[in-house]
């Protein structure tokens, strides 16, 4: 399934545990910079912000730490990587279910990542639609596209729900049926709040999506996903000039037999 000679394009890695699933997530990572610093470089574009997207949920936390301890600490350009959500729960910021809580635990504290080069939803505002709107906003301010285009992240790591959901696009949910919005609302998963979520063009607009998925609950929806069960929105993230990569745990790729290009490392 190797798309323009990428060996990781569309392919499904398996890990032998959630540790080393977290690992290759890092390394994953780093590399996707390590090579977009390079041809920025190369472009005579030193100063151009590399623009990264990170998921919230549980699954990505232990990768977060990993990236924000040695030898990434050293080695990560961290001046150069704006860091967005790709989606957020509408709750405080201290809340447990908070993912920029997660991130900051496990990331942003932790590494030298400057508060200015973090995009963030603002749930202090006075609702999901306005904390769409305005997040919508800093994103347009940050990717300067012609109208009706969506902006190009040069890596977004997303998770898989039981569900076949990813970010907060939910199975049948009206946010999957975006226009040219960048950013909406939504209702859905686990914690059951209102969120706000990037949208599936958005998504499929990125240079690079990685998708990790750990657990035996999630073996069914990712068999489904290297389907390309439509249904299922992580299954609609097509990058026309992008790639896609599954890093998955042994119990999560339990049922991926034969799909997507199995390599098991
Ligand atoms: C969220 C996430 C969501 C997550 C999946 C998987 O806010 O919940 O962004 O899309 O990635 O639900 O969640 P876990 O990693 O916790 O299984």
């Amino acid at each position: 399934m190797s798309r323009g000679g990428d060996p990781f394009a569309g392919r499904l890695f398996v890990l032998s545990s959630g540790e080393e699933l977290a690992r290759a997530a890092a390394g994953r990572l780093w590399g996707i910079v390590r090579e977009r610093d390079a041809v920025l470089a190369r472009g005579g574009k030193q100063a151009s912000f590399i623009h990264v997207a990170l998921s919230g949920g549980e699954t990505p936390r232990r990768t977060y730490e990993i990236l924000s301890a040695e030898p990434y600490r050293a080695r990560f350009p961290w001046d150069r990587v704006r860091f967005y959500q790709v989606d957020e729960r509408w709750v405080p910021p201290e809340d447990p279910r908070s993912n920029l809580r997660m991130l900051r635990e496990s990331l942003l504290s932790r590494a030298p990542a400057a508060g200015s080069n973090v995009c963030f939803v603002d749930t202090g505002l006075s609702g999901p639609m306005e904390g769409a709107r305005r997040y919508e906003e800093a994103l347009r301010a940050a990717f300067p596209v012609p109208p009706g285009s969506f902006p190009r992240f040069d890596a977004i790591l997303l998770g898989i729900g039981k569900d076949g959901h990813t970010a907060s696009l939910f199975p049948g949910g009206p946010e999957t049926a975006a226009g040219d919005e960048w950013v909406v609302a939504s209702e859905g998963g686990e914690p059951r709040v209102t969120r706000v979520t990037l949208t599936l063009p958005v998504l499929s607009a990125a240079a690079q999506v990685v998708f990790l998925a750990s657990g035996a609950e999630k073996a069914k929806a990712l068999r489904d996903v290297l389907s390309g069960d439509q249904a299922l929105p992580a299954s609609r993230i097509s990058p026309a000039k992008g790639k896609v990569t599954f890093l998955a745990d042994l119990p999560a790729a339990s049922l991926a037999h034969g799909k997507g290009g199995r390599e098991r490392r």
